[in-house]
Formats: C-alpha cells, structure tokens, sequence
C-alpha cells in the first residue's frame, strides 16, 4: 500500500461502478479508508470486498444521494465505522440526451435530484464532519459539458454547470475551516456505461478527442487522488479537466 491519502476518511459516491468503482480502489491502495455508496447494492459490495481482499480497508452503503435522510444515515454509518470523515467524491450521475423542447418535467427533476441537488446534499452533510476532524477535501465529479455546450443534453449541461459553481461557493465559505472543495471536468472516459455503447458511437465519441482516445476511469481517479491528498493543501475553488485536450480547442 503506498500512503498519499494515509489517515483519511472518504466517501465515495457512485462507487459501485464506472468512474466511482475506481475511486475506491485508488484511494483504498492509497491508505484512505474509504465508504462506497451507492444504489447498485450487489456491485457496490463487491467493489467493497475486492478492496478488502486486496488488504485495502472499504465499506459498502447504500445512498440514494437524492434523499437527504440516506445521506445523513451514509454520512453517520461512516464516522460510526471509521471515527471520522475527511474526504467526500461526488461521483454518482446520471446522463439524459433529451433537448430544451423534448426534455420531460420528470425527466429534469431526476436528472437535476441525481446531478445537482445531490452534490448539494452531500456537502452540506459531510461538511460538518470535516470541521470536527479538523478540515477536509471535497471533489465534485462535473464534465466538460460544464465548460462547453452542444446541443441536446440540457438537464445535464444545466446539472454540470452547477456543479462547478457550487464547488467555488463552497470553496470560499469553508476555506478558513481547511476544508478544500475542487471539480473535476472529464471528457469522453470508459467506463462500464459507455463501453456497452456501440463500436460507432465510441468511435464518433473518441475521434475529436486530441490524444485520439476516452480516459480510463483510473485516470480520473488519479486527478481526484491528488486534489484529495495533502499535496494540495493549497488547491482550492478550481477545476481539473481530464480530457485528452477536448476543451483546449473550443
Ligand atoms: N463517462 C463519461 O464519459 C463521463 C464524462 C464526464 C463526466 N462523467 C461523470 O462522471 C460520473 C460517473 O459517471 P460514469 O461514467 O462512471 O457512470 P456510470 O453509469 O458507469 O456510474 C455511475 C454510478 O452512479 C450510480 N448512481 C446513479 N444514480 C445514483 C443515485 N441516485 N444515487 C447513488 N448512486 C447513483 C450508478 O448506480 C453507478 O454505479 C457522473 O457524474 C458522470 O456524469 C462521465
């Protein structure tokens, strides 16, 4: 085990699958003890008891982060577990193709709870918990899509952006209590979601990218293990895209 997030406490949304399974398993060979939570209860355990085996140390909750009272209970079953929580990864999402005109009312709500709202709630539960344990980081899975627009896709776009504003709020009103909230802004990256698209569609979605290639979850994980380690004690109220030069050109 080599030791960039040694005595840390995370949690870690969406950390049944995709993007948030590797989460876990970086931070976890990294020394952080770490609670995956999310709603994919028989993956979410696996990934738990993958990291154990591999002689990490890692939980499994179940978290609907759109419901405040799983996040409380989540939040509280972590302190309970490991004594303290000090790194929070808002990593669950979900994606919607729909458009200003053909976008549902139940479709937005779901996707804003999911997206927005749900990073919301997580903040606000975890962040008193940081100033017990002294201070704290936070990362907020956002996207490119925060950055840029394309068409269709507007509760996602509409979600994303949020996301990078509130990291900066949260940035400014919890900076003097050490607590550092950073996003982080993927572009095309495979995970088990996209890699069960069809071979045209990751082909259309691969070719713009500069580097000519999606991420790998893992390099995600990476920009979230150094904005979560002490090497970024002073790394506050930004963002970190991982694209593979995608944004560079707009
Ligand atoms: N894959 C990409 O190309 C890409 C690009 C930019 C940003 N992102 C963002 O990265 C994050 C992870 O995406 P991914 O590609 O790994 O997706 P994924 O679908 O592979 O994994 C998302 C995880 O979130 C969980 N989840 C969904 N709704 C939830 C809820 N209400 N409560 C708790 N968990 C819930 C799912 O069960 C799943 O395990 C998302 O926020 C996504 O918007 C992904």
């Amino acid at each position: 085990m080599a030791g960039r997030l040694a005595g840390k406490v995370a949690l870690i949304t969406g950390g049944a699958a995709g993007m948030g399974a590797a989460f876990v398993r970086v931070f976890a060979s990294e020394g952080a003890k770490v609670a995956a939570a999310d709603i994919q209860d028989d993956l979410g355990l696996k990934v738990a008891e993958e990291v154990n085996r591999a002689g990490g140390e890692a939980i499994y909750l179940h978290l609907n982060v759109a419901e405040q009272r799983d996040w409380t209970a989540a939040v509280a079953q972590t302190v309970r577990r490991f004594g303290k929580l000090t790194t929070l990864c808002n990593v669950a999402g979900i994606y919607r193709t729909e458009g200003t005109e053909t976008e549902t009312i139940e479709g937005w709500q779901q996707l804003i709870a999911i997206n927005q709202t749900g990073v919301w709630f997580g903040m606000r539960t975890a962040i008193p918990e940081m100033k017990k344990a002294g201070g704290g980081a936070i990362v907020n899975i956002s996207s490119v899509a925060a950055l840029s627009a394309r068409p269709m896709a507007v509760a996602y776009h509409a979600a994303k952006a949020a996301v990078h504003l509130m990291s900066k709020v949260a940035a400014l009103e919890y900076a003097r209590d050490g607590i550092r909230v950073n996003s982080i802004h993927p572009g095309f990256t495979m995970t088990s979601t996209a890699s069960a698209l069809p071979e045209e569609m990751k082909k259309a979605l691969a070719d713009p990218v500069p580097m000519g290639r999606a991420a790998a979850p893992e390099e995600i994980a990476y920009g979230a293990l150094y904005l979560c380690s002490d090497e970024a004690a002073i790394v506050t109220g930004t963002e970190l895209v991982i694209d593979g030069g995608l944004s560079a050109r707009h």
